[in-house]
């Protein structure tokens, strides 16, 4: 899956077809070192048309194993399942694994593939999608950090991220648990680009779970901080923002994750500006640099098992 010198194209078995599999086919679809090999939901879906054909479709990933030999399986299906499919695909086939993110619903699955390791290499084929990483913005942000010792560390991080899934009702909960599941992982996942996670804080989840408010400590050029995250689903329309402050210079990067666009500031003084030209979709403006950092041959730490199960960790440490 990962051999820059590979001339064919790498066959990819997409599995669940919902909303972001369309992102994922995308994607994927501009590349021309990329063929679809298969595609699997037990939902009836209409046939995923894939530059110009229509590749086999299963109900379930063990029949396409019994049949295809793919060498990346992409789950794009909802989060309580991603553990056992992962299990599955990493057991049953040779192939490279793509989990969408977040990559386990609980620390108990973490353990159970932590134990697979010495099975399947687990380190090497196993890979989440977090995808919010490479949103430009952050780039751009993550840039702007490293090319700033002067502004010193990060002292304190406020993000907030809102979906409208109140509109999807349980069918939210089904394919995604919680506010703090969805959206903590993504937030957590991009402040990996400009801090180092230390732990959860304080957790307070409300709204049944569609809510959430929590706490994460950091350390930032040898200091520590604390970031405080809020996510929510009240509401009819999708809105994220952070804002990152540098306290000792009194700098302050805001990105808005929504446009795609950022801006650093010290009191009335205009330090740097972010924008794009209007014409990538946000999603595809993630998993195009995602795929393209999969398939280099080296794929970015923040793909990897091991920035994962940090994540992982930091994320389910709310009292049960
Ligand atoms: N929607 C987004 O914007 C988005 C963005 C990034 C990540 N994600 C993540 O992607 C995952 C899927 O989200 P979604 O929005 O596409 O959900 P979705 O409910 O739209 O799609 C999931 C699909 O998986 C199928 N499925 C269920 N069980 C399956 C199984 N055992 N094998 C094969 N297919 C199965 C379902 O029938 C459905 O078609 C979630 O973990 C979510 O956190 C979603």
């Amino acid at each position: 899956m990962t051999d820059p010198e590979r001339v064919e194209p790498v066959r990819v078995g997409m599995v669940g077809v919902g909303i972001i599999a369309e992102t994922h086919l995308a994607v994927l679809a501009e590349r021309p070192d990329v063929g679809l090999e298969f595609t699997v939901d037990p939902k009836s879906v209409g046939p995923v048309v894939f530059r110009g054909y229509t590749p086999p479709h299963y109900g379930s990933l063990a029949e396409a194993l019994d049949v295809h030999r793919p060498d990346l399986v992409v789950l794009a299906t909802p989060t309580e399942t991603h553990a056992e499919l992962a299990t599955s695909a990493l057991l049953r086939s040779t192939a490279g694994v793509l989990v969408e993110k977040p990559l386990v619903h609980d620390l108990a699955s973490l353990a159970r593939l932590r134990e697979l390791d010495g099975k399947a290499d687990v380190k090497s084929r196993l890979f989440t999608a977090h995808h919010f990483a490479f949103s430009p913005e952050v780039d751009w942000a993550a840039e702007l950090l490293a090319a700033h010792p002067d502004w010193g560390p990060v002292t304190a991080i406020t993000s907030a991220f809102y979906d409208p899934y109140i509109l999807r009702g349980p069918e939210a909960f089904a394919s995604y648990v919680s506010s703090w599941t969805d959206s903590g992982v993504n937030q957590l996942s991009m402040l990996t680009r400009f801090v180092d996670l230390t732990e959860l804080t304080s957790v307070r989840q409300t709204d049944g779970g569609a809510s959430a408010w929590c706490t994460v400590g950091f350390r930032s050029r040898g200091e520590t901080g604390e970031a405080r995250l809020r996510s929510s689903w009240l509401t009819g329309s999708s809105s994220k923002e952070s804002s990152l402050l540098f306290g000792r210079s009194g700098v302050e990067v805001w990105i808005d994750h929504t446009s795609m666009t950022g801006f650093a500031a010290r009191g009335a003084e205009l330090l740097d500006a972010f924008g794009n030209d209007g014409r990538t979709p946000r999603k595809i403006a993630h998993y195009r640099p995602l795929y393209a950092s999969l398939l280099s041959g080296r794929p970015d730490p923040v793909l990897g098992f091991d920035t994962a199960a940090t994540i992982t960790g930091i994320h389910h440490a709310v009292p049960e």
